[in-house]
């Protein structure tokens, strides 16, 4: 089994050397040039093509592993400067040599190009050696064809319409959505509900977070720092007043409207006096038809330290839709008092204060 999950740091600085150096020799033997200089103009581009790094905008670097833990490949999408829109391109994709040979490559791909396309993504293009024939085989087995090219050139883009998913019929996709994080208060402990995923409140506060999800895999995606437990938050197995901070960030929208008052019931319980629940979610407008049942989110998250989360939360879409004033009414009737809300068309933040 080959999964695949988005890069760390350490990972990324480790492949993204790896790519480079593979991209200069690629361009070297195309161009009949020398790899040093493909690699010192490759590194001349990297500010604008990535302008934060492994988190740039745009840009998905991922690892694959098998079940036992072994890395296994890298792969590396984005969006080119300037490309026609619903464009990426598969900038890389590398198997260790050790692993070659076992269709990881292939999984790899497939399971990046499936996670494309919620994503506004309509075309991938990719460019390859044309003596490379097993890389070739390969694309065209997933669907990618070659762009007609001069006779004798010696690479070749190739280019994959991503068909479209029955799902994307039923899915409403909403306008981006751009969500500041300011800072969190500096409590000792911050219980974060829902917190697998990004992880967004664990990657601001780290260590000071327990991160609490029903799904133990959503937490294993969550980037470390937070104590993760699974745990459904309708039975928190916390005592009373444990915690002076809990947060939900974009987590009740995947809950069942009729949940919500235990869920908010639960957080009061556990929050000593004085302390606060914050909210942030999305305005869900009711649905409007039959055929579209499900609502997506892209967003793009900035954080306190300038590092930037783009990525998409997509829900069944409930019935009579959600927005800032349905919350403040579960909230009120569990007790909280709203100390401040603010709400763009699509998503609030609210502070709710237990006194
Ligand atoms: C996708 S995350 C939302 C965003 C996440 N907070 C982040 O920072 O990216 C929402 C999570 O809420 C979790 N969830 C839904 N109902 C829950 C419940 N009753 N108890 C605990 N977690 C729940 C889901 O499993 C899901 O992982």
């Amino acid at each position: 089994m080959v999964v695949l999950r988005k890069s760390t740091q350490e990972e990324f600085d480790r492949w993204f050397a790896l790519s480079m150096e593979r991209q200069a020799e690629d361009r070297a033997w195309v161009n009949g040039t020398d790899p040093k200089a493909e690699r010192a103009q490759l590194e001349a581009m990297i500010p604008v093509l990535l302008p934060k790094g492994m988190d740039s905008p745009d840009h998905a670097f991922r690892v694959a592993r098998d079940e036992a833990g072994n890395e296994l490949g890298f792969v590396w999408v984005g969006v080119a400067p300037g490309a026609p829109e619903g464009t990426c391109v598969l900038f890389d994709v590398h198997v260790h040599e050790a692993h070659r040979g076992r269709g990881v490559a292939r999984a790899m791909l497939e399971q990046m190009l499936e996670s494309l396309k919620g994503d506004a993504i309509k075309t991938v293009v990719l460019y390859v050696r044309a003596d490379n024939a097993p890389a070739r085989a390969l694309y065209t087995k997933l669907g990618f064809v070659e762009e007609e090219t001069p006779e004798g050139a010696k690479d070749l883009q190739m280019r994959k319409t991503l068909e479209p998913d029955p799902e994307d019929e039923r899915a409403h996709t909403f306008e981006r959505q751009h969500v500041v994080v300011s800072g969190l208060p500096s409590t000792r402990a911050i219980l974060d509900i829902g917190g697998g995923g990004e992880g967004v409140i664990g990657r601001i506060a780290g260590e000071r977070v327990i991160a609490i999800d029903r799904l133990r895999q959503e937490l294993e995606e969550a980037p470390a720092g937070p104590l993760k437990i699974v745990m459904d938050a309708r039975e928190l197995g916390f005592l009373d007043k444990s915690f002076q901070t809990v947060t939900a960030f974009f987590s009740l929208m995947y809950m069942k409207a009729e949940d919500h008052p235990r869920v908010f019931e639960e957080a009061f319980r556990v929050l000593a006096p004085g302390g606060r629940f914050l909210v942030w979610d999305a305005v869900i407008p009711p649905r409007t038809g039959e055929k579209r049942d499900i609502v997506v989110f892209p967003m793009t998250i900035d954080l306190p330290d300038g590092k930037v989360v783009s990525t998409g939360y997509g829900v069944r879409w409930p019935d009579g839709g959600r927005d800032a004033a349905y919350y403040r009414h579960v909230a009120e009737a569990a007790q909280f008092e709203v100390v401040s809300e603010h709400a763009t068309e699509r998503h609030f933040a609210m502070e709710l204060a237990k006194r």
